[in-house]
């Protein structure tokens, strides 16, 4: 089915040797409240996920500690045998005994166990994007990347990804192991982490923000209602666009758990801001 609203109209970015539309979809909100257990409609998980690719998502983010394991495992479901073009990007360094703990867990022979079960979840031989969700404080972060940089040399991880990480940490990873992506909290309310953004850009690396709608919050703003209105557009749609316009390295990937919001979301690939709409919104770089 042709449809001209599409993920593909926001251009497209590379992970590696990968390229994929730049525009994603974030997994966590498929599972259970709190993003703990299955969802209340499984069903309609799947057919959301089928749907985001049928619009042009080509990168999807998930975790295994989402559900714990719930997200990873309706991927697979709704998705495989995987379409040529489709980035499923997973990671690790929690471990989740109940829905509100999430303890870090960076010890190599966990990541090396964690990446085994994920590529049984995921039903793959190779996992094309693997992500260090957390650096560990009582383990050397070198020894982490370490485990990721021999499980890529083992054929088991195709590309390397970090999330949480300050600048020092990401140029320390890259000496390890070329690093493709990075994900930190970003969005348009939120720039403290301006810095790695830049770092992202300076090396070649996808920016990812997460919470890029800042869990939906950041809605109501009164700047981005104003722009919406003028443009006939959404707020998700001018937050996302704010993104896309702001780097050339950021890989948006919103999480929802309706079709209406996805469909929604994928709309703001085709909403251009203007210097000055991206000026009100806060954006003062030149
Ligand atoms: N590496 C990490 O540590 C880390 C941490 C957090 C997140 N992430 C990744 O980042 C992804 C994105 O984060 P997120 O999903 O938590 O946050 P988000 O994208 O900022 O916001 C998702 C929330 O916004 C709502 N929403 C989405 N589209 C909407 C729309 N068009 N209109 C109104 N409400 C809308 C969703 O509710 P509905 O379901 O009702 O649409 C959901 O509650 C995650 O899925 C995950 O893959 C990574």
């Amino acid at each position: 089915m042709t449809t001209a609203v599409n993920a593909a109209n926001a251009g497209a970015i590379v992970l590696g040797d990968l390229k994929v539309n730049r525009l994603g979809f974030g997994s966590m909100r498929l599972c259970g409240d709190g993003a703990w257990g299955l969802p209340k409609n499984c069903a309609a998980a799947l057919k959301l996920l089928q749907r985001a690719v049928e619009l042009g998502i080509h990168f999807i983010d998930t975790a295994d500690s989402y559900g714990s394991e719930v997200a990873e495992t309706l991927i697979a479901e709704a998705l495989y045998p995987y379409p040529a073009g489709v980035v499923i990007a997973t990671q690790s360094g929690y471990t989740r005994p109940t829905k509100k703990n999430w303890i870090p867990n960076g010890r190599p022979e966990h990541l090396r166990k964690a990446v085994e079960e994920s590529l049984k979840r995921l039903r793959l031989s190779c996992i094309d994007l693997y992500q260090l969700q957390i650096p560990d404080l009582h383990v050397p972060f070198a020894d982490s990347v370490g485990a990721l940089a021999d499980l890529r040399r083992a054929g088991k991880i195709r590309h390397v990804g970090l999330a949480s990480v300050t600048v020092g940490q990401i140029e320390e990873a890259n000496a390890i192991v070329p690093i493709v992506s990075v994900q930190k909290y970003f969005n348009v309310e939120d720039h403290s982490h301006d810095d790695v953004l830049a770092t992202c850009e300076r090396m070649g690396i996808a920016f990812i923000p997460w919470y890029p709608l800042a869990s939906g919050q950041l809605l109501r703003s009164p700047r981005l209602v104003k722009i919406a209105n003028e443009r006939r557009a959404t707020a998700a749609q001018v937050a996302l666009a704010w993104l896309l316009t702001r780097s050339p390295a950021m890989l948006p990937a919103p999480g929802t758990g309706r079709i209406a919001h996805l469909e929604e979301n994928i709309g703001a690939a085709d909403l251009k801001l203007s210097a000055e709409a991206m000026h009100l919104l806060g954006e003062p770089r030149e």
